[in-house]
């Protein structure tokens, strides 16, 4: 028999109904696991610098576009002090592309942070975890469990997913989550007696580890969720927990999980301003707060709901009068968490002598893929070029 849908997991479904589950995932994972640059071989426990520099690059990001960037930074910054003693502007300019680069601007404090407040040691506790910049309950949680074998459950969307189709889960996101990491958290392997102990010859177990496979468990589930349990047509009949499967069992796993409908944020217009000075291209950086933080940009005008065309143009940059605006057709669009934005652009090229704006400079144009510049940047440029 199934677990009593949409109430609480109760002892008797995780000991006598479920206790079989988190031995077949973790049986599967050993089978199954993703090969992933920051995963460890099998056997060995993994880096907490690794592990941390990883889990912020996937908070907002797919495992296939971190891949390479986990790979340049760990080739240029291969411990947490040496990516501390760098500049902010150059871990920008890595991040470059990323997207959501709050993310790059507490990546460095928060290195900062472990090398003078914690001597180059990552605290190995969720709660120490969490007092660290950029480092939220869910990152903690995915760090704690699979850096230090804490017996906690880090979930994200793809164990969202998985969870409530296997317990049918009928209250929508995000009101669910609470419930469904007290599901995810049965998934786990029981606590073993002596777990806070490193295990006898183990030379690669580190201090502060526990030796419990939850970090395995979780990251179980997020395989399954990324390759299984996918959106759309999930290949049940690969599945380790097929069985136990409330909603495959009533045929409607599709329509898990529920969701609250999001309300979109309204679209936000403005224009962007390429100018060129023979190879050079007209630059600036942003404040180093809020949006896009500290990047590089080509001047644009504000971003506002419902602005017109003539409004936005009016805040092309002065050039003593030289440029002569070229509107290009179409428009370059991007999707931030909180709004739509699209773009129209202007170019114009002025000679040789012209100079830079206040707080703008000529960047060469061959040279422009090493500055820091978002992809949204990176959209305007090419559609201004093109
Ligand atoms: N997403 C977030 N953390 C992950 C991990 N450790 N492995 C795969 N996908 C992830």
């Amino acid at each position: 028999m199934n677990p009593s849908v949409n109430a609480k997991p109760t002892r008797h479904d995780v000991a006598d109904e479920t206790s079989s589950r988190p031995a077949l995932l973790l049986d599967w994972y050993d089978r199954h696991r993703r090969r992933l640059p920051w995963r460890p071989l099998p056997g060995h426990s993994a880096e907490p610098y690794r592990v941390w520099l990883s889990e912020i690059m996937l908070q907002q990001t797919g495992v296939k576009t971190v891949g390479p960037y986990f790979e340049k930074f760990v080739a240029r910054w291969p411990d947490v002090a040496s990516l501390a003693s760098a500049s902010l502007d150059d871990v920008l300019r890595m991040w470059a592309g990323l997207g959501y680069y709050s993310r790059a601007r507490n990546l460095h404090a928060c290195a900062v942070a472990v090398v003078r407040e914690h001597g180059s040691v990552f605290p190995n506790t969720e709660e120490g975890l969490r007092s660290l910049p950029g480092v939220g309950p869910y990152t903690a949680a995915a760090i704690a469990a699979i850096a230090f074998g804490r017996r906690t459950m880090p979930v994200d969307g793809n164990i969202e997913r998985v969870i409530s189709r296997l317990f049918a889960v009928e209250q929508p996101l995000p009101q669910s989550k609470p419930l469904i990491r007290q599901f995810a958290t049965t998934l786990l392997e029981e606590e073993q007696v002596g777990d806070e102990r490193p295990r006898a010859g183990d030379e690669k177990s580190r201090a502060g580890h526990v030796n419990s496979r939850a970090g395995d468990s979780a990251q179980a589930l997020m395989d399954l969720g990324a390759s299984i349990c996918t959106p759309r047509k999930p290949a049940c009949a690969l599945c380790p927990l097929n069985d136990d499967c409330v909603s495959r069992a009533r045929g409607n796993q599709e329509t898990f999980p529920r969701k609250t409908p999001k309300k979109a944020g309204e679209l936000r217009r403005g224009a962007a301003f390429v100018v060129t000075r023979g190879n050079e291209m007209l630059v600036r950086t942003r404040a180093p707060k809020g949006l896009l933080g500290g990047m590089v940009e080509v001047p644009n005008s504000s971003w506002l709901a419902a602005q017109d065309d003539t409004s936005a143009l009016q805040q092309a940059p002065e050039l003593n009068g030289v440029a002569r605006w070229r509107r290009k057709t179409g428009v370059v669009t991007h999707v931030f968490t909180h709004f739509p934005l699209e773009l129209v652009v202007y170019t114009a090229r002025v000679s040789a002598g012209a100079r830079a704006p206040r707080g703008m400079r000529w960047a060469p144009i061959s040279t422009l893929a090493d500055e820091a510049l978002p992809n949204l940047m990176r959209k305007v440029i090419a559609h201004g070029l093109g």
